[in-house]
């Protein structure tokens, strides 16, 4: 079987210490790609910094002569199969869907989909419209927690569903994955309506986008389970990640009790006393590994000509509700879905000069 040809678009520089001004993604993509070396190969890189490109390959043993600065020239020189995306999300949508239009098989493109809902939902268009299979790196889901409260929930541990709440650092960068966490567990449905409030007194921004300081969002999902979620100083409401509640109980994944017990899942049916903590095999909610599972997933899919959980039509349930929840508060009412905008709310907010963050020296 022939490999398939792998390029990347934006290699990254290996961090000293990893955050919101660069994590090297790409390193992390690639390290999973090379522990698939019998069914892909790297064999071409885009970046407009060189030397992170050559850093790239050196580490990762691909020619020097197949670094290019402009990802164009790559598309259309290179006969690429897989396309790596490991830029800031404002570049995500142009890129993706150069990749698309250039017939490639399948693009694994970093979170956060897009930096509007319009070009979230062009990149999604472009993909079927070129029978290309894009992914996006929600990789947590891969976590055995989640897998776990998953089966639980659907085996009826906790009775029917009821409702499923979170609290993250902010709604759209950590978003990103709690909302898409948050589908999974309740079976990929879409969300019917979404009201939510946030507060961005001060600059914060996460890869380049603007994240709110403090927000607090309530959804329903078509099937009429609950959705609750708070982010910044609002998380403390919630002493878990996540938590799931059924008629008959309730599971938490990433409980905050720390030193309490290691395991990162336990379920309590009502009038139990204490909670039951479920082995997850030693597994966490991070890592590296994460990354692996989902990137082998997502070949593995691309070559028995499967679906893979990780497409843009799953993804984009998970964007639609965190534009949503910008829109809302911009309207200061309910969203009811399919929502009906184009660009980021909380976005346009700032330029219109209707939200007037202060700046954040040295950003
Ligand atoms: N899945 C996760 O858990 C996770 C964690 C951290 C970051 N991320 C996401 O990964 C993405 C990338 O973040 P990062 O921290 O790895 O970025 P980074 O800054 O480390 O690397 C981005 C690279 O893109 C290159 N680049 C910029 N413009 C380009 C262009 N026009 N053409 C080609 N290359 C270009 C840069 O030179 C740089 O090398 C972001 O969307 C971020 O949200 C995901």
């Amino acid at each position: 079987m022939s490999k398939l040809k792998a390029g990347f678009i934006g290699t990254g520089k290996k961090p000293d210490k990893p955050g919101v001004q660069g994590y090297g993604m790409a390193h992390r993509h690639a390290a999973a790609f090379r522990a698939l070396k019998e069914r892909v190969e790297i064999v071409a890189v885009a970046d407009i910094k060189k030397e992170n490109a050559e850093a790239f390959c050196e580490l990762f043993e691909v020619p020097r002569s197949a670094i290019y600065i402009d990802y164009h020239d790559m598309l259309k020189r290179e006969k690429l199969d897989l396309v790596s995306i490991c830029t800031w999300p404002r570049l995500h949508a142009p890129m993706a869907i150069a990749a698309a239009e250039a017939k490639v098989r399948g693009i694994y493109c970093e979170k956060p989909m897009a930096d509007s809902w319009g070009a979230a939902r062009r990149m999604h268009e472009a993909a079927e419209a070129n029978g290309v299979k894009l992914a996006f790196n929600h990789q947590r889901r891969y976590a055995r927690p989640f897998r776990t409260a998953r089966k639980l929930i659907d085996e009826g541990a906790v009775g029917t569903l009821e409702r499923i709440e979170f609290a993250c650092a902010d709604l759209y960068d950590w978003g990103t994955h709690c909302f898409d966490l948050a589908n999974y567990l309740n079976g990929e449905r879409r969300a019917a309506w979404v009201l939510a409030q946030i507060d961005y007194r001060e600059q914060n921004l996460v890869f380049g986008q603007p994240c709110e300081n403090q927000g607090v969002a309530q959804w329903a999902w078509e099937n009429g389970v609950a959705g609750l979620a708070f982010s910044g100083q609002g998380r403390a409401a919630l002493p878990a990640l996540m938590r799931a509640q059924g008629s008959e109980g309730m599971l938490e994944v990433g409980p905050m009790s720390p030193g309490e017990h290691p395991q990162p899942l336990r379920v309590r049916r009502f009038g139990e006393k204490a909670w039951n903590y479920v082995d997850c095999e030693g597994d966490g909610l991070h890592g590296s590994a994460l990354i692996d599972r989902a990137i082998a997933d997502f070949v593995a899919c691309l070559l028995e000509g499967r679906a893979c959980e990780l497409e843009s039509a799953n993804a984009l349930k998970a964007s639609e509700v965190i534009f949503a929840l910008y829109e809302s508060s911009r309207r200061r009412g309910r969203v009811d879905l399919p929502l009906d905008i184009d660009d980021h709310p909380l976005a346009a907010m700032v330029e219109s000069g209707a939200l007037k963050p202060v700046p954040k020296a040295g950003v």
